[in-house]
């Protein structure tokens, strides 16, 4: 996906180790990847989340796909290419906040396949534990909610290569973990994260 372009750079290595780090931090680290459609209750979920683990006295944190938008990634827009290397980064980002034992809560639409699938590879050759999420909204139902006003402007034109409209979501085949949330509270989406977190032994 992205070519290394440096040259005479050397891996240094650190002298904290793994287990010391989850010691210092009194938990493990892992990445919650919640892929949907727009409207789909992505960011509404790992809001809420964030807010639980937080009382439970959990380091976890949000990164959010409008948020990240704004600094890290506010020099990519919304072609295929540009999609995949948001989630590169993100990817990335994500792996570091594991690796630093962090519990990273992610929204981001992530529509391709292969794109979500190298971000778990990532993970699993680092030994970062990395669980997929479906936010799993009917498309009707994420239209019919259209909290930004977004799918309204795709429907008129206004936006082209809307996902969901006129470019492509592909859904996860087997993700650790489906929410859906034309169906489920924001309560009930929470606590099948939390048993998720649960049985991977985070939380
Ligand atoms: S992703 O496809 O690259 O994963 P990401 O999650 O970062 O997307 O950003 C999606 C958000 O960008 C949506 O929630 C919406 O607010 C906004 N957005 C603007 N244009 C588009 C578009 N063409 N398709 C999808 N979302 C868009």
């Amino acid at each position: 996906m992205a070519e290394q372009k440096a040259t005479n750079i050397v891996w240094h290595e650190g002298e904290v180790t793994a287990e010391e780090r989850k010691a210092n931090m009194g938990q493990t680290g892992a990445t919650l990847w919640m892929t949907g459609l727009s409207g789909s209750g992505k960011s509404t979920v790992a809001v809420a989340l964030e807010q639980v683990l937080l009382q439970r006295g959990k380091h976890a944190y949000r990164l959010d796909g409008d948020n990240i938008r704004h600094g890290l990634n506010k020099n990519l827009g919304f072609s295929p290419e540009d999609r995949d290397e948001n989630i590169r980064r993100i990817g990335e980002v994500t792996k570091l906040f594991a690796d630093a034992g962090v519990i990273s809560i992610c929204s981001f639409i992530s529509p391709y396949k292969e794109a979500r699938e190298m971000v778990r590879k990532l993970h699993d050759d680092g030994g970062q534990v990395f669980m997929e999420v479906h936010v799993n909204c009917p498309l009707d139902e994420a239209e019919k909610r259209d909290p930004k006003g977004l799918y309204k402007k795709a429907r008129a034109g206004e936006i082209k290569g809307f996902t969901g409209i006129d470019a492509p979501f592909e859904a996860p085949e087997s993700p650790e973990v489906e929410l859906r949330t034309d169906q489920l509270s924001i309560e009930q989406s929470v606590e099948k994260l939390l048993d998720a977190l649960a049985s991977k032994g985070i939380i």
